[in-house]
């Protein structure tokens, strides 16, 4: 049987940078979308070889804001990936945006395009920080595209950035149960991250504002998976909370160290090619890709070989990310050996007795306590 295959698509373009996001996002009067959908397809037929050595699994329109693409380019590109090799129609295809009015009305033509899942960037239900974030929508516009978004789609999903600055444990639980009223199978919920060369960045380390200590914000953390767990949609990852069944199948891939292409500036892959695993990157500026694309068929950066320590490291880096952590099969699949073969006992059992990780018969994988840690936790076994 061929291999999975999640294919991820990046639209580097938002109507504005918001002061947190680290994203490859850049703001721009005017785009050319008849370049861009036929430079996507371009990149893409390079891959066609790769791409017919696999199953696709998922396709995943990331950003930036690909709400602010054309609906045709969505369109052009499944159809395309659909004629290159043949995928079942029950493939996850997410589109992710932001809930501005604008973008919500274009959420049908989205599903006519082939788009069945939508992840939108409500980040907040409270005007005051919405400003704070430099958000452009109000939280009854975000309402509203999220209540959009339930009427076109089975399957939908929002993020909130929680932990705030002035934020309170009680304020968070109430906006979190403001917002399970109208979510439906799953929520990202990410605590506030300062990122080196955002606004918010030197705003922070100019002492502009105050972000919560690391107890405060492991007890934001705890609470937000009591409560997304009594409401029935308990943690699968770090950031990611769904009914059971319903988790990303895309994001999935990723934890699961499955292969993956990436398309468009600055996107990241993994493929494997006669049994080794290439990491690709491809340009970062949407202006240098655009022409490296339209120069070579392709704007590959880096195509890195990995030794089996670099596919080592990343199998448990991402894998401990997820609830159910890194299955012995896998291990063995992907690396080739136990896992106790691989990783020095004295590292587990130190990690084992802080009550950090488990290992079973089924596998390795952080406990409650431990996905707090999951980063330490990774560079302490590797
Ligand atoms: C590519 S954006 C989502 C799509 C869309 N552009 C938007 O903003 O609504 C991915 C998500 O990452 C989260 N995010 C980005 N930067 C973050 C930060 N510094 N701290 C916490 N969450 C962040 C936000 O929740 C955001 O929705
Ligand atoms: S959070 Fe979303 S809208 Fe804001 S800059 Fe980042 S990608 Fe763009």
């Amino acid at each position: 049987m061929k291999p999975n295959l999640a294919i991820y698509i990046h639209w580097p373009f938002c109507k504005s940078k918001c002061p947190y996001c680290d994203f490859n996002s850049h703001v721009t009067n005017s785009v050319n979308h008849e370049q861009w959908r036929k430079s996507y397809l371009k990149e893409i037929s390079y891959f066609e070889d790769d791409i017919k050595q696999h199953n696709i699994s998922s396709i995943f329109f990331g950003g930036g804001t690909p709400t602010l693409m054309e609906p045709e380019t969505a369109e052009s590109i499944i159809s395309h990936l659909q004629t290159i090799t043949n995928f079942n129609n029950d493939i996850e295809i997410t589109l992710e945006g932001n809930p501005t009015s604008v973008e919500a009305d274009k959420l049908e033509n989205f599903k006519l395009a082939g788009v069945n899942r939508v992840s939108l960037g409500v980040q907040s239900l409270n005007a005051s920080d919405l400003k704070f974030l430099g958000r452009e929508h109000s939280s009854l516009e975000a309402i509203k595209a999220v209540e959009t978004a339930q009427r076109i789609f089975d399957n939908y999903s929002f993020d909130l950035i929680y932990a705030r600055p002035e934020q309170t444990l009680k304020d968070w639980e109430t906006e979190l149960t403001q917002a399970l009223k109208i979510a439906g199978n799953h929520l990202s919920l990410y605590q506030l991250t300062i990122e080196k060369g955002t606004r918010f960045f030197s705003d922070y380390s100019k002492g502009a504002f105050k972000i919560p200590d690391e107890d405060l914000a492991a007890d934001f953390y705890l609470l937000t998976r009591e409560i997304m767990e009594a409401h029935g949609m308990p943690a699968y990852e770090v950031s990611n909370h769904a009914k059971p069944g319903f988790e990303s199948r895309h994001n999935m891939s990723y934890w699961h160290y499955d292969d993956y292409l990436g398309i468009g500036p600055g996107a990241h892959g993994r493929i494997t090619k006669n049994g080794n695993k290439h990491a690709m990157m491809m340009s970062h500026k949407p202006e240098i890709w655009l022409d490296n694309v339209a120069k070579n068929n392709h704007s590959i950066q880096t195509d890195m070989l990995l030794d089996m320590d670099n596919v080592k490291d990343e199998l448990v880096m991402m894998g401990l990310r997820v609830r159910e952590g890194i299955s012995r099969k896998r291990f063995v699949n992907i690396i080739g050996c136990d896992i106790e073969e691989a990783i020095p006992s004295a590292k587990i059992d130190k990690l084992r007795t802080n009550h950090l990780i488990e290992l079973d018969e089924v596998g390795l994988r952080c406990t409650d306590k431990g996905m707090l840690l999951v980063n330490f936790i990774a560079a302490e076994l590797l």
